[in-house]
């Protein structure tokens, strides 16, 4: 018995005996920057407003630069929910359906809008994936494609967040998260309009509004009024660990694309809080 218990092997860990609510006590640990997953990556955001409501003189066009830039490019691109999931969510409100219950059904319209897209990409090996693949065999995918589709939103479902009604984690966030989570070279937001402005070029104001042309999360958090990217985005921005700027560009401009993957400046320039490794 005594020579069992000598046996025992124990697991030196520096976190053993630690709360891990205090962070001076857990940060020597996990402080550290995490590795990159998939440094190679870039990870595009395909508004499903802005591009894949607008049918095919909008979706055509861009199916069109995503399929000429896979040669150059490995891409995970990521589409958003659009028109139907917001009548999906005046249906479910109406029902009094739970934001918990509504965040799937849209994640579903947005995964919609990805099937379209891989379905015209098919041709060029690009197929679409779901979440449970997304989240743990990416890279043999990879492997075997240089591109491919799937829902940008995130899969919290009934764990989303109930302080609105309407889920405060959609696409523009999941499609952060992702990225920042594998470590990916870079992420493009692709809406129709030539970035983020002072206020809605399409609205009542609209011939006020003024193109930012770099801006930070910390400066989109202070802006009041409303965005092309989720606000809960510009919140996970301030703690990305990898993702150091994102790009929201105009999608309805042939070439700006390409010449965002490319590394030019042809949109609004959002620099988040992670630092150059
Ligand atoms: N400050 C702003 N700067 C630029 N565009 C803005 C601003 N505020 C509102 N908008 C509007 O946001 C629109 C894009 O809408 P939205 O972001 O909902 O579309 P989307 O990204 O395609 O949607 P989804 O999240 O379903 O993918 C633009 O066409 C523009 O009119
Ligand atoms: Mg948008």
């Amino acid at each position: 018995m005594a020579d069992h218990i000598n046996e025992i092997k124990h697991v030196a860990s520096p976190l053993a005996r630690q709360t891990l609510q205090d962070t001076a006590l857990t940060s020597p640990v996990a402080g550290r920057k995490p590795i990159r997953l998939l440094p190679w990556l870039q990870v595009v955001k395909i508004g499903g407003r802005a591009i894949m409501d607008r049918g095919h003189e909008a979706i055509l066009p861009i199916v069109d630069e995503i399929r000429k830039l896979l040669p150059e490019h490995r891409l995970l691109i990521l589409t958003g929910a659009g028109i139907r999931a917001r009548h999906l969510y005046s249906v479910g409100l109406d029902l009094g359906l739970p934001v918990g219950s509504l965040a799937p059904l849209a994640a579903s319209e947005a995964g919609q809008n990805g099937h379209i897209l891989a379905s015209l990409l098919a041709p060029d090996g690009v197929s679409y994936i779901e979440h449970p693949t997304m989240a743990n065999q990416l890279s043999i995918h990879f492997a075997a494609a240089r591109g491919l589709v799937g829902s940008a939103f995130p899969p919290y479902h009934h764990h989303e967040f109930p302080g609105s009604r309407i889920p405060t984690h959609r696409a523009d966030t999941g499609a952060f998260l992702l990225a920042d989570a594998l470590g990916a070279a870079g992420l493009t937001i692709v809406e129709d309009v030539d970035g983020i402005y002072t206020t809605d070029p399409t609205g009542p104001q609209g011939s006020q509004a003024e193109l930012l042309s770099e801006t930070s999360a910390a400066e989109l958090a202070k802006m009041e009024g409303t965005l092309p990217i989720d606000r809960a985005m510009v919140e996970v921005m301030g703690t990305a660990r990898h993702i150091e700027r994102v790009q929201v560009i105009n999608g309805l401009v042939p070439g700006r694309l390409t010449a965002a993957l490319r590394g030019e400046h042809v949109g609004t320039l959002i620099h988040t809080s992670a630092h150059k490794d």
